[in-house]
């Protein structure tokens, strides 16, 4: 079959016994049909979502109606399903941006757009151990556990009890808690593992943590954060000088969404402005000298500024000499 801009697909065999993606089918394979446990998202006209556990004799009230598991248990994922009041929704597997913005939230959150960059400079897969604070609502944790998940691990930070708990609970329902070891502590005594691959901070004031952040990665180990404001910025980057940290990158991504209607296709009105800005860094050893290992345009400010002082402080000697009636001086002139 030719499909347009010229993709070639396979023709399905007739007599296959795969069901199409939307069939009813009760005997198709385990992993085309929900089955009670499964994570489900169910999907209204009005594009209101909810992520819902299957599970034989529950229900689920939302305001298009109470929808029976075991109605949706044995259906194909991509089919429709109905609510006692007549109803319909889609019933999908729901995708890891899903399970990040359903999170139940008691903080801010980091969204998918961050989120799938952050994994990304982290350096993260499968097997990667990375160390995050604080938890918050534990929607990036979502994304790094996916991401580090079968064999790596996540472990976290949260200092509120009662934001902790709100985490946890979003992580068991996701059913990736298996993947996340979680602390109620505070970062201020360190961190409760060492030897990580990567570390994220999402804490008001990131560069108070940088000594134990140190300890934690290990060397050469990839770290990140995402702030809101630019002030903090400032002060992190000060903090990363003071600890040895090279690599330095100060990054925003602005994310524009369109509205999918062919004959009107254009920018969606609703933009995010501004959801932070996000730092990245690499921990080097201790001893190097932390000047030589910065940006080259920093490195040539840098330098300007010390000829600048160096020059002004000679001005003000001659000024001295020439007050207290001494050698005359031809003018300086100054750096532009
Ligand atoms: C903005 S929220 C993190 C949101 C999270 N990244 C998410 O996507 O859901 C910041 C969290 O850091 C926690 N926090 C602040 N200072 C902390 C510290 N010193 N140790 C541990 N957690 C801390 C706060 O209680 C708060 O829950």
């Amino acid at each position: 079959m030719k499909y347009n801009r010229g993709m070639t697909i396979t023709t399905p065999d007739p007599s296959s016994t795969i069901p199409a993606a939307t069939e009813y089918a009760p005997d198709a394979p385990d992993a085309m049909v929900i089955q009670s446990g499964d994570l489900v998202l169910l999907l209204g006209a009005d594009y209101k979502r909810f992520l819902v556990r299957v599970q034989s004799g529950h229900s689920t009230h939302t305001h298009l109606g109470v929808f029976r598991h075991d109605h949706l248990i044995g259906q194909l994922w991509g089919g429709v399903a109905t609510s006692e009041s007549g109803h319909q929704a889609l019933v999908l597997q729901p995708g890891l941006a899903d399970l990040m913005k359903q999170v139940k939230r008691g903080t801010q959150i980091i969204y998918p757009k961050d989120a799938a960059y952050i994994v990304h400079r982290l350096n993260l897969r499968a097997g990667s151990r990375v160390i995050e604070a604080g938890t918050g609502s534990g929607s990036l944790t979502i994304a790094l556990a996916w991401a580090v998940a079968p064999s790596g691990l996540v472990v976290t930070h949260e200092v509120r009890p009662d934001i902790f708990k709100v985490a946890r609970d979003n992580l068991e329902r996701t059913g990736l808690l298996p993947y996340v070891k979680m602390y109620q502590t505070d970062i201020e005594d360190g961190f409760q593992v060492g030897d990580a691959d990567a570390l994220f901070l999402d804490v008001r004031e990131p560069w108070r943590y940088l000594h134990h952040v140190r300890r934690a990665l290990r060397p050469g180990g990839f770290f990140a954060s995402l702030l809101p404001t630019a002030n903090q910025v400032i002060d992190l980057l000060h903090g990363l000088d003071e600890h040895r940290f090279a690599d330095v990158a100060v990054e925003e991504l602005l994310l524009r969404a369109y509205k999918p209607t062919p004959d009107r296709f254009r920018p969606d009105e609703n933009v995010v402005g501004h959801t932070g800005f996000l730092i990245f860094a690499r921990c080097i050893a201790r001893d190097e000298e932390i000047g030589r290992w910065q940006r080259p345009e920093r490195r040539r400010y840098e330098a300007r500024m010390r000829t600048q002082a160096e020059i002004e402080a000679e001005a003000a000697r001659r000024a001295a000499d020439v007050a207290a009636g001494g050698k005359k001086y031809p003018r300086m002139p100054l750096p532009g």
